[in-house]
């Protein structure tokens, strides 16, 4: 078992970020509350701490807090923001609020070059900033390892602790030797190896569900999605025959998908496969619904129908595999109050509802997407499932304003594959995170060949971007849309005009609906 480090979240926005990037490094880490007692994270016997940075002030009666056994415990520690001021504040140094926050990019002047923290850093550097208060006075012991024009203590330090620091974020890719920084912390400083890496964590997760699961019976809905594909993929690794997936065809996929999901299913990865095609129950339930949360509020319910079903004609199951990813874990963690405005309600499609009767394998609980990703290549899966872009649960539905018919699928189908075989076989830097067509309820006047006429308005849609949470228009060149706009008028019939979408989310969302 690799050496952990526990990233104690001060509730910012980056402790993910921090996550990846230590990980990045070949390091396991984890995300606890920053409350979590020294006595329970003793217990997971971490090699090193970091602290995130957090919203709040230290110099508010009721910021957040930590243990102050961790700051006496011995381990490294890096503190990153908040965590730096906390530690500051634990170890009764002075703090003060500044006049003006300080945010964005600020200069960073090493004053101490033999620090271990800032070795191979330059003198001077680009590092990001966002703060309010600053630390005035240093704990008893420790040094200005570095200053900005705004910050006198932008690092600080004890080599005697092994405590450390920063005002700015490391994790930030705009501070520009922030992967230095953190890999000093981590190797040098904590001293541990890059160990973290895929193959291990196959045996491990193997292991583990074996040990769960026993010999009792278990299913997983697979959707085409990657998440689902690599759980049951490393799930019949572990109990080969044991394992039943069922795949719900809802008529809303893509051009030829069933097919190739099958294939990729049955053929390749040689998994136990029930194909229930439910194509007709589905429409039939949408039949003259244009709303969109009623869609999916529909797609939803009855997805749970029909896998319940399936699921009730194979006796003695015990145990569903779902693959919820490591982000949803610490995401379900956060207090109501803080959780967002909904704006779709997403996670109610494809999701089974906890009152079903079995006891969940979550394989993929401790993984971000990327390395779910790397993880799928390890276990074999093809490429074609391994990179797929991102597919909403309820589908082509929500890429249909107004009603579903079968023509309107057919339309919104043809479209969207002509769309994906242009991007897919361009070459572009970065390559869109998701790129699709939509089907408007909007007709318009055209002509082609010597008649007029009045046809349906197709969007296309093509976006960059990390995670799905913000997006931005993906600049495709124009040759490319040309090719786009030409081949869906001329191949889909019933269209006849094309439209791409410019807008950024925010303001507008990925999906249409
Ligand atoms: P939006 O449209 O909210 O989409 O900007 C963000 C990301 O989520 C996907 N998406 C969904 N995924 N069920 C899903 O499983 C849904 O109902 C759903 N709606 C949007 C979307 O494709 C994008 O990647």
């Amino acid at each position: 078992m690799p050496k952990t480090v526990l990233i104690l979240d001060f509730g910012a926005q980056y402790s993910q970020l921090i996550a990846r990037r230590v990980r990045e490094l070949g390091v396991y880490t984890e995300i606890v509350p920053h409350d979590t007692p020294w006595s329970v994270l003793s217990e997971r016997d971490p090699a090193a701490l970091i602290l995130s940075g957090g919203p709040a002030s230290t110099l508010t009666p009721d910021a957040p807090d930590m243990d102050p056994a961790i700051v006496r415990s011995g381990l490294p520690i890096l503190g990153i923001c908040y965590g730096m001021q906390l530690v500051a504040r634990q170890l009764d140094a002075d703090l003060v609020k500044l006049d003006h926050a300080e945010y964005g990019p600020a200069a960073l002047l090493v004053a101490d070059p033999q620090t271990p923290l800032f070795a191979g850093v330059a003198p001077e550097s680009r590092v990001w900033m966002s703060h309010g208060d600053t630390v005035t006075k240093l704990p008893a012991g420790y040094d200005v390892l570095a200053s900005t024009t705004r910050c006198r203590v932008a690092a600080m330090g004890s080599r005697i602790s092994n405590i450390y620091g920063t005002q700015f974020h490391p994790e930030v890719v705009h501070t520009q030797y922030g992967r230095t920084i953190l890999k000093n912390f981590l190797h040098t400083i904590a001293a541990l190896p890059s160990d973290w890496e895929m193959g291990s964590y196959v045996d491990r997760a193997i292991g583990e569900i074996r040990a769960q699961v026993g010999d009792d019976k278990v299913i997983c809905a697979l959707s085409g999605g990657v998440d689902s594909a690599v759980a049951a993929t490393l799930v019949a690794r572990a109990i080969g025959e044991q394992l039943t997936c069922i795949f719900v065809d809802h008529g809303l996929l893509r051009k030829d998908e069933s097919a190739q999901v099958l294939a990729a299913f049955r053929d390749v990865l040689h998994l136990n496969v029930i194909a229930v095609d439910a194509r007709e129950r589905f429409l039939g339930k949408l039949a003259g619904v244009a709303d969109p949360e009623q869609k999916r509020i529909i797609i939803g319910h009855e997805f749970i129908r029909v896998f319940e079903e399936e699921a009730a004609k194979i006796p003695g199951v015990k145990y569903l595999v779902q693959g919820t990813l490591y982000p949803d874990v610490i995401e379900s963690k956060t207090p109501a109050s803080k959780a967002g405005h909904k704006i779709k309600s997403h996670h109610n499609v494809g999701g089974l509802p906890e009152t079903m009767n079995f006891t969940l394998v979550e394989p993929l609980r401790t993984l971000f997407k990327d390395e779910v990703r790397e993880l799928g290549r390890v276990l074999g899966l093809p490429e074609h499932i391994v990179a797929r872009q991102p597919f909403p649960g309820p589908g082509l539905a929500v890429r249909i304003i107004g009603d579903i018919t079968e023509e309107r699928l057919d339309i919104v189908r043809n479209a969207d594959a002509v769309v994906r075989e242009e991007i897919d076989g361009a070459t572009l830097d970065p390559h869109p995170w998701q790129y699709f067509a939509v089907l408007t309820p909007v007709r318009s006047v055209g002509v082609m060949g010597d008649g007029r006429t009045y046809d349906n308005l197709v969007a296309v849609r093509a976006i960059t971007s990390e995670d799905g949470m913000t997006a931005d228009w993906a600049r495709l060149p124009h040759s490319l849309l040309e090719r786009i706009s030409t081949r869906i008028v001329n191949e889909v019939r019933g269209v006849n005009r094309v439209a791409y979408d410019i807008t950024s989310k925010p303001p507008s969302t990925v999906e249409w609906e």
